[in-house]
């Protein structure tokens, strides 16, 4: 068996893209391949859960949980433990846990694809993250392991904080001409809300040309505001639908689920 935990699940993309995965590769939910939803009030409710359903192989965490989730885990991937989150989990037949942030490898990898990166050339520009939530978290590695320096936009602090190898600006203080690519990590945009967008200058999104890159992580819409202003002005643009199939997909790989 395999689900997600969270804390409000009414709306899962997960549910709905694995039981279509099982039924599309045969996969009968005799031999474990159902997909349920699980809403834990608590976190200490995981070991209830597992003791409950000693069939379950794999989860996918959600939010509130995708760094509480970390003390009840037995080992954490590197890249997991760099971003400090967790959103799928393996559980051996032993009953060993192991923490993956897929987040990370579907964000990496359709980003590699969206710059069209090649092999030891890489991206020169410097890169901006909107926000600094848990997504920026995983894009933030993703970007250090592409050797892409950035820094983030936030909307929560008024003074510039300047760490070892980025800055982190209030958005008063960007300029978009220190960047081409450009990603939206806030959930402005985002359905219902589908007139906010991130709250940089009209001067600065006046700047933005075909020479710009623009990502959004939102996946609902599929064009977002912030995409459409970028769109209009002649940037490349990619929505959060990629990542979010990358995520999914980067989940089945580890838990083997065959093609
Ligand atoms: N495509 C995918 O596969 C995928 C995966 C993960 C997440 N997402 C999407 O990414 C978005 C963020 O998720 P998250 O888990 O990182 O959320 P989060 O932890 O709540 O962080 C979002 C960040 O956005 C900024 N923000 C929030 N409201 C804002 C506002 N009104 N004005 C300006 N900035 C605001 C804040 O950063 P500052 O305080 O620094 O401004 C906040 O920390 C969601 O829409 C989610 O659906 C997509």
């Amino acid at each position: 068996m395999f689900g997600l935990i969270g804390k409000k699940l009414s709306h899962s993309f997960s549910k709905k893209y694995f039981t279509e995965k099982f039924q599309r590769l045969n996969l009968s939910a005799k031999d474990g391949y159902v997909y349920e939803l699980f809403e834990l009030k608590k976190i200490e409710d995981f070991e209830i859960l597992i003791k409950e359903n000693p069939s379950l192989r794999g989860l996918n965490v959600t939010i509130p949980y995708k760094k509480s989730i970390i003390p009840f885990l037995d080992k954490l991937a590197p890249t997991a433990e760099k971003i400090g989150a967790v959103n799928t989990i393996k559980i051996e037949k032993d009953g060993t846990k192991t923490g993956y942030n897929t987040d990370y490898i579907g964000f990496k990898n359709s980003l590699e694809a969206f710059l069209n990166l090649k092999p030891n050339v890489g991206f020169k520009e410097k890169a901006l993250i909107l926000g600094t939530g848990g997504a920026a978290q995983a894009v933030k590695v993703a970007l250090d392991d592409l050797n892409i320096t950035f820094d983030f936009a936030s909307s929560s602090i008024k003074e510039i904080q300047d760490n070892a190898h980025y800055k982190i600006l209030p958005y008063s203080e960007i300029d978009v001409a220190n960047y081409k690519l450009i990603i939206n990590t806030t959930p402005l945009g985002m359905y219902p809300n589908i007139d906010t967008f991130p709250p940089l200058s009209d001067e600065n999104y006046s700047k933005i040309d075909e020479s710009y890159f623009l990502y959004d992580l939102v996946y609902n819409p599929k064009e977002t505001a912030f995409l459409k202003k970028g769109k209009e002005k002649g940037a490349k643009i990619i929505h959060g639908l990629e990542m979010l199939h990358g995520q999914a997909e980067a989940a089945a790989d580890i838990w083997e689920i065959r093609k």
